[in-house]
């Protein structure tokens, strides 16, 4: 579930013109009449969709200044980071596991297609290499507290590589007091082994994607998935002992209905997984290498229908006894998201919501990114340029981004909102010399009603949380100083 994200982010270096200035700025850049004294929901979803990061980082991936970081700063940022967090949190692995058996027409994810699985032993290698480089940075044995794979499909490779990948790592770590280890499944080539495999090693986090179980939109988008295999799959899960089991559905979806949605949500709940993540179909077919395609744009449900998919799903899981956390997930009252969005300690990074921040994440494998929180750096987006890299015994990254005291900030407002849907900044620390005008872009969106400002504080009520995106963009000064002139983002609705 939460990889995804990860990918979409890291996946759109691209958008759509910004022809629409979401501030109320004419076209000289002055203050227009406001117009929303009478807005209704739909004329919101008009004005406010328009194309918009995810914010799994601050700054963006399109907005990193790329050399402001090389390998050995990225090595030294990584081992400061490593010394200052690895006794208290411990540290997190993400490692990306690109290949899938078949492609799904509608993803977004950084994947490769294949069916020759002689390629899974040469990557596991690679990633075993690469995180021996990682090692010799640290100076005592890591602490690991989370370890996710994701993809791509993990349970594309056999469950014998999957366990040599996953002993090669735990060699030389020790897992923290609460370690969460997960992984990302296809409900289509997940066997009993792989579930019993990983259960062994200490997974206890399993996300299924199902997207949709209507037959036409399955059709459309490439991926034949009966609700009942994914009834045996999660059934073998939970039979196993995982404990926190998630589905990944999408709404928007060529084809799409809302009665689709509905049945598909129904058939959810009776499977009853921990959490879900109700993703926005992010429609990015300019990004070489997605292979979105098989449907037109006429296909798809846009705008008010697409947001009324939402709407409908999100009455829908509440009445399943499923909470909102944060934007595109739900999860019930026993899973620990939900409680750590109760005490305030959700998190937000590459790898979408988490239960709990640390300050070092380390990325393995072609495409993932890794955050220092000082800096951030992704690998090679080849298969070939990261292996061979990765063997060389170099540190596989090819750009990344050294944070200025501003972004901190920022970042912290920008995590704020997607987190727990407000900020303040009655702290002068919480402050920076572009505040006023990052608060004179939200006017506007006040009057609309999507937020309230009160007291140095920002609180989003919960009627206008689809719009979260678009508040961040507010606070998000390189995207206001720079707006892109060519795509780069999905839109925020
Ligand atoms: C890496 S896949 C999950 C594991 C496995 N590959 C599978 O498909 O079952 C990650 C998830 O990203 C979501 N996803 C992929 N492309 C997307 C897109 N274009 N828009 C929104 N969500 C997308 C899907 O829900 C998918 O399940
Ligand atoms: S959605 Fe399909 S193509 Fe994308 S990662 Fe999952 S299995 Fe692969």
């Amino acid at each position: 579930m939460v990889y995804m994200l990860t990918v979409i982010a890291g996946a759109i270096p691209c958008g759509v013109l910004l022809r629409f200035d979401p501030y109320g700025n004419d076209a000289s850049g002055n203050k227009k009449v406001r117009q929303h004294a009478f807005m209704t929901h739909d004329n919101l979803i008009q004005k406010y969709n328009i194309p918009g990061p995810r914010y799994t980082s601050y700054p963006t991936v399109p907005y990193w200044e790329a050399d402001s970081i090389d390998p050995e700063a990225w090595a030294e940022t990584v081992a400061n980071s490593f010394e200052a967090s690895n006794a208290s949190e411990g540290i997190s692995l993400y490692v990306h596991l690109p290949y899938c058996e078949s492609l799904c027409t509608f993803c977004g994810c950084h994947k490769r297609i294949t069916k020759r699985h002689e390629v899974e032993s040469p990557y596991i290698e690679a990633v075993l290499n690469e995180w021996r480089s990682y090692l010799q940075l640290f100076t005592t044995t890591p602490r690991i507290a989370e370890l996710h794979y994701g993809g791509g499909t993990p349970t594309f490779f056999s469950p014998d590589n999957l366990a040599r990948l996953t002993e090669g790592i735990l060699q030389e770590g020790t897992p923290t007091e609460h370690f969460e280890y997960g992984f990302e499944a296809h409900p289509n080539s997940t066997t009993r082994e792989h579930l019993d495999s990983l259960y062994r090693l200490g997974f206890r986090r399993c996300s299924f994607g199902v997207q949709d179980y209507d037959p036409l939109v399955q059709q459309t988008i490439n991926r034949i998935q009966p609700f009942e295999r994914v009834r045996e799959v999660t059934d073998a899960a939970r039979d196993t002992g995982y404990t926190s089991i998630s589905h990944d559905l999408v709404f928007g979806l060529p084809h799409q209905t809302l009665a689709n949605v509905i049945d598909t949500i129904d058939k959810t709940g009776e499977l009853r997984p921990d959490r879900l993540a109700f993703y926005s179909y992010a429609h990015v077919p300019w990004i070489k290498g997605t292979g979105q395609r098989g449907f037109s744009e006429a296909d798809l449900p846009k705008d008010e229908a697409k947001r009324a998919l939402y709407e409908a799903g999100k009455r829908r899981f509440s009445e399943l006894g499923y909470e909102e956390i944060g934007m595109d997930h739900f999860a019930l009252e026993t899973d620990n998201l939900y409680q750590s969005m109760q005490n305030h300690s959700l998190h937000r990074n590459f790898m979408g919501y988490t239960a709990s921040a640390t300050r070092l994440m380390v990325g393995l494998g072609m495409s993932s990114i890794g955050d220092s929180w000082d800096a951030f750096a992704q690998n090679e987006k080849t298969v070939p340029e990261y292996e061979a890299r990765a063997n060389r015994g170099e540190l596989p990254v090819f750009r990344g981004h050294f944070l200025t005291d501003e972004d901190r900030v920022v970042r912290r407002h920008i995590l704020n909102i997607m987190c727990h849907f407000e900020t303040s900044w009655e702290d002068p620390a919480e402050q920076f010399p572009e505040l006023e005008t990052c608060l004179a872009k939200l006017e506007e969106m006040q009057a609309d009603g999507l937020l309230q400002i009160e007291d140095q504080r920002l609180v989003v009520p919960e009627h206008a949380r689809p719009f979260v995106r678009n508040i961040c963009m507010a606070f998000d000064l390189r995207l206001l100083r720079n707006a892109p002139e060519t795509r780069i983002f999905s839109m925020t609705i």
